[in-house]
């Protein structure tokens, strides 16, 4: 069987990279810039319709990446409701951009993967690694150290450092 990454009727190969980012991290951002030297286009989109109780809402986020994604030419800042491949399909994208960082991503990561290829074949997943630096970062730890007064300098980008320590304030 022959694997190739489909160009759209333009000829562009577009890529989605989904997920919470409830913030961005150094680690996505490593991701999209990675991303961004591989396809045409980026699309980094978060996911409205989250069971999670997310520290910012979805126009906070997306506020958040446009702002750290601004010089990239090629990557821009969406969001969606329902079955990711559907999105993928409607804006024309071919690939699923996902990040791996230790074996323990890996399970979830795969059952994602193949249930999306069942939905969609014709959409492939591709997972990236971060660089090593930030192959323990997640969100959620980031939330969890600055909320319980640790350093999370050079974890996440220096505007979303400040919007985070606002929140956490704000929360009490
Ligand atoms: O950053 P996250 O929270 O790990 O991202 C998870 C995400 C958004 C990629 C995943 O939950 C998703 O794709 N949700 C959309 C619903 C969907 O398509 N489900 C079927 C595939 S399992």
């Amino acid at each position: 069987m022959e694997i190739s990454i489909s160009e759209n009727a333009s000829g562009c190969r577009i890529a989605i990279y989904p997920g919470s980012f409830d913030p961005v991290t150094n680690g996505h951002l490593d991701l999209i810039e990675r991303g961004s030297r591989m396809f045409d286009r980026l699309i980094v989109s978060i996911l409205r319709n989250e069971s999670k109780q997310p520290l910012f809402s979805v126009e906070e986020r997306m506020e958040m990446l446009a702002e750290v994604v601004k010089h990239f030419r090629n990557v821009e800042v969406d969001s969606f409701d329902g079955l990711l491949v559907d999105y993928a399909h409607e804006k024309g994208a071919s690939v699923l951009v996902r990040g791996i960082r230790a074996v323990s991503d890996y399970e979830y990561e795969l059952q994602m993967a193949l249930m999306n290829r069942r939905l969609r074949p014709e959409i492939e997943t591709v997972f990236l690694m971060a660089g090593e630096a930030f192959s323990f970062l997640s969100s959620r730890m980031v939330k969890e150290v600055i909320g319980l007064g640790g350093n999370i300098h050079g974890m996440v980008p220096e505007p979303i450092e400040a919007r985070l320590k606002n929140r956490i304030l704000e929360k009490g």
